[in-house]
C-alpha cells in the first residue's frame, strides 16, 4: 500500500502534467496565430506526450488501489510577447516538472517505497530528454531565428515531429 505522503504528491503530479499538456496547448495556439505551423505542430505533440504522462500517474495509483480524485487545471497564464518567449517558458517550466518528480523520488526513498522509485525512473530519465529538447530549441531560435530564411527552416524541422507513445507502459 502506498503511503499517504507519496500517494498525495502522485496524485498531484497528475494536475501538474495536464496542466502541462494545457500550457503547451496554449504555446500551440499562440504559434498558429503567428503561422508558424512547425512550431504549432511540436508544441502540440508535446502537449499529447504530457497528457500521457498524467495517464500513466493516474494508472500506477489505481494499480496500488488508490482512489484518485481529480482537481481543477489551472489556466495557462503565460505571456507570450514574441516567437521566443514560449520557448524560454517551456525550459522553466520543464525544469519546474522535474523539481516536482524529484520530490516524490524523495518521499519514495524515504518510505523505503521501492516499487515508486523504480516507476519514477522513467520520467526522471525523460525530464533529463526533455529539459534538453527545451534547450536545444532555444539555441536553436537564437541561432536561426532572427532571419526570416532560417526561421522557415527551423519551422519546416519542427513541423515533421511526430507523436510516439511513450516507451513506459503499465497494465
Ligand atoms: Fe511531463 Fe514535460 O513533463
Amino acid at each position: 500500500m502506498l503511503n499517504e505522503k507519496v500517494a498525495k504528491l502522485l496524485e498531484e503530479q497528475i494536475n501538474k502534467e495536464f496542466y502541462s499538456a494545457y500550457l503547451y496547448l496554449d504555446f500551440s495556439n499562440y504559434y498558429v496565430d503567428a503561422a508558424l505551423d512547425g512550431f504549432a505542430n511540436w508544441f502540440k505533440v508535446q502537449a499529447q506526450e504530457e497528457r500521457d504522462h498524467a495517464m500513466l500517474f493516474l494508472q500506477y495509483l489505481q494499480n496500488n488501489m488508490y482512489s484518485v480524485k481529480l482537481e481543477a487545471i489551472a489556466k495557462p497564464d503565460q505571456e507570450l510577447k514574441d516567437h521566443m518567449a514560449p520557448l524560454k517558458a517551456a525550459l522553466v517550466h520543464e525544469r519546474y516538472v522535474t523539481a516536482s518528480i524529484n520530490k516524490i523520488y524523495e518521499a519514495a526513498y524515504a518510505d523505503k517505497d521501492f516499487r515508486t522509485m523504480q516507476f519514477l525512473d522513467w520520467f526522471v530519465k525523460e525530464q533529463g530528454e526533455e529539459e534538453k529538447n527545451a534547450d536545444d530549441l532555444i539555441k536553436k531560435m537564437e541561432l536561426f531565428g532572427t532571419d526570416a530564411k532560417g526561421l522557415y527552416m527551423l519551422n519546416s524541422e519542427l513541423g515533421s515531429r511526430v507523436y510516439a507513445a511513450p516507451s513506459l507502459v503499465l497494465d
